[in-house]
């Protein structure tokens, strides 16, 4: 039997519709900080940007050259940080080669109460507390957590594999899971005998960026297969997942792209709004 097709486009189109009226209620204003020109970040800013727009959500992108300094960079979070009219900003990443290893203290500089991005060290350890206290989760964990709500697929008392440990997707992926009742085991690509853990999966998460490391063999009959990654291969997106080959076992799986994708827009505007909502309460 072919397994359900885990589609992003409808889950984010009634998460977006169900923001339509506090985005004009409340009026924030998302902005974007590119620095330099990778085409991966154009394409990924082109997709929040239109999609801000189709919501109604103001937004604004802050182009920096390439060349830029840190201090310049840090000079434009200040004052993002600063303006009372903009709600909240993430900083696109990956940064140009020369500001890469500032990543840590560029997140740092953002307000955590315009964090939308969720990536800075105050929204992430809320996180570990408990579903309650996940108030700026990072957009893509989010996303998934989302797409399995919708689908209704139960997370509580389910095993779930997480391939991939970064800061943006797999952590904050593991912790949203154990906040909602899963066994969660967390492989990376250092982890002996893969296969035989992601086999054990109920819920198996891949979010590393090595196109179809993930093969028939190595899921579970009628497992969920979330898939995360997302490389270019002569051109064409391609996911961790061997989507053709492993759609023959498990019973649900995401396609990419037209998975997680459309969610994580999605969910950094709802961390918009949940950012000027927290920013009113708080005066
Ligand atoms: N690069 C890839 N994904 C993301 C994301 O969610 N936020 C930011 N700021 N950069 C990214």
């Amino acid at each position: 039997m072919s397994p359900l097709l885990l589609l992003g486009r409808p889950v984010a189109d009634s998460l977006l519709e169900s923001l339509k009226a506090d985005i004009k209620k409340l009026d924030p204003k998302l902005v974007v900080v590119q620095v330099g020109d990778d085409p991966a970040s154009e394409s990924y800013i082109r997709q929040k940007l239109k999609s801000c727009e189709a919501v109604g959500l103001r937004n604004e992108h802050r182009h920096l050259s390439e060349k830029v300094t840190l201090e310049e960079l840090m000079q434009t979070i200040g004052e993002l940080n600063e303006n009372a009219d903009v709600t909240g900003f993430i900083v696109q990443l990956p940064l140009p080669k020369a500001l890469q290893p500032h990543v840590p203290e560029v997140i740092r500089a953002i307000d955590p109460k315009k964090d939308i991005d969720g990536f800075g060290a105050y929204n992430l350890g809320k996180m570990f507390l408990s579903v309650e206290f996940e108030h700026l989760p990072p957009a893509t964990p989010s996303g998934v957590i989302e797409i399995l709500k919708f689908y209704k697929i139960s997370i509580e008392g389910k095993h779930a594999v997480v391939v991939g440990r970064s800061n943006i997707v797999g952590k904050p992926l593991a912790i949203m899971l154990l906040n909602r009742g899963a066994t969660v085991t967390v492989c990376n690509s250092k982890t002996k005998n893969l296969a035989e853990i992601t086999r054990q999966a109920d819920i198996l998460c891949c979010a590393v960026g090595s196109p179809k490391m993930i093969t028939k063999n190595m899921v579970k009959q009628g497992a969920v297969v979330i898939d995360i990654g997302v490389s270019r291969v002569d051109g064409k997106l391609s996911g961790d997942v061997d989507f053709e080959a492993v759609s023959e076992v498990v019973s649900a799986i995401t396609p990419v792209p037209g998975g997680v994708g459309p969610m994580t827009v999605a969910s950094l505007i709802r961390n918009c709004i949940t950012a000027k909502k927290r920013q009113l309460s708080a005066e």
